[in-house]
């Protein structure tokens, strides 16, 4: 039986590890061919997709590096079919210290610019970079990652929770742009996941606690894992919602309710 997926060429930003990499993973899983770029090095992703794949380094501050990531992709296998914009400050690592709480007067200059360099104007040189490609075919699909704290108005991550308000604010934007040249746009709105990121950040700030208080919001009432966002990721990169864009779809077993 064919996957719905089957003949989609998907770049995946972000996807060395955590919630990328399970995107990148069920993505594959449903017939995908996936291109896994990161900031990080993406062997170990790659290595988990099979088939054919491929893995690039990606800087998304950089708009040469995200035209150098179109380029690769339709040298590669001729088309972009869609993109997840999952690349984020978000989980501490190698090359970016992540979002560290502070009350909102705490924030550095220089955190605040990165946060929003990296999740703001990343997101917007990722879809500058795909769009020709997919203006070209008169089609495409672009999911950009927001989070649930921007319903929740989470308090202490100030910088990260108005880069993923304004990321939800670009999708309706290009949807309306895009939309005539066969290019939909929609937000996934994640709730608080298990990954080693957030694990890592309620360690560095000692609030732990978070996840009981989202637990406890959640009307399903259990924590959330990457893989329970992968079937809305491939059903938003998929035909099944071709006439969807412009949209904000929560996955977070029912913690939020209002739109923006
Ligand atoms: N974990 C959660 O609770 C949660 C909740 C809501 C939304 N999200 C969002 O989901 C996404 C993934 O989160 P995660 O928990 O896997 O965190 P993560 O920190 O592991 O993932 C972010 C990825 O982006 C990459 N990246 C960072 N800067 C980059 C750059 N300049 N260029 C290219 N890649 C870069 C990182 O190397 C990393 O692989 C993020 O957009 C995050 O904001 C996470």
């Amino acid at each position: 039986m064919a996957a719905v997926l089957d003949g989609r060429v998907v770049i995946v930003t972000g996807a060395a590890r955590g919630i990328g990499q399970a995107y990148a993973k069920g993505l594959a899983e449903q017939g995908a061919t996936v291109v896994a770029a990161d900031i990080l090095p993406c062997e170990e992703t790659v290595g988990m997709l099979g088939g054919d794949s491929l893995g690039l380094k990606l800087d998304v501050t950089d708009m040469a590096s995200c035209a150098a990531m179109a380029q690769a992709t339709v040298e590669a296998y001729g088309r972009i079919d869609g993109i997840i914009n999952n690349a984020a400050m978000f989980g501490p690592s190698a090359v970016t210290e992540g979002a560290r709480m502070l009350p909102f007067d705490e924030i550095s200059e220089d955190a605040w610019q990165r946060m929003l360099t990296i999740n703001v104007t990343g997101t917007w040189h990722a879809c500058k970079a795909v769009v020709p490609a997919m203006r070209a075919q008169g089609y495409g699909k672009i999911v950009n990652i927001s989070s649930n704290t921007i319903q929740l108005g989470n308090p202490n991550l100030l910088h990260y929770v108005v880069s993923k308000g304004a990321v939800a604010t670009m999708t309706r934007c290009l949807a309306r742009e895009l939309g005539p040249n066969g290019i939909r746009v929609n937000t996934l709105v994640p709730g608080f996941i298990q990954s080693q990121a957030s694990k890592d950040i309620m360690r560095e700030n000692h609030a732990e606690g978070i996840t009981d208080a989202m637990k406890s919001i959640c009307s399903l009432g259990r924590e959330q894992y990457a893989d329970d966002l992968v079937g809305t990721a491939v059903y938003l990169l998929s035909a099944l919602s071709d006439f969807v864009s412009g949209q904000m779809i929560s996955v977070d077993g029912g913690a939020c309710f209002t739109g923006m």
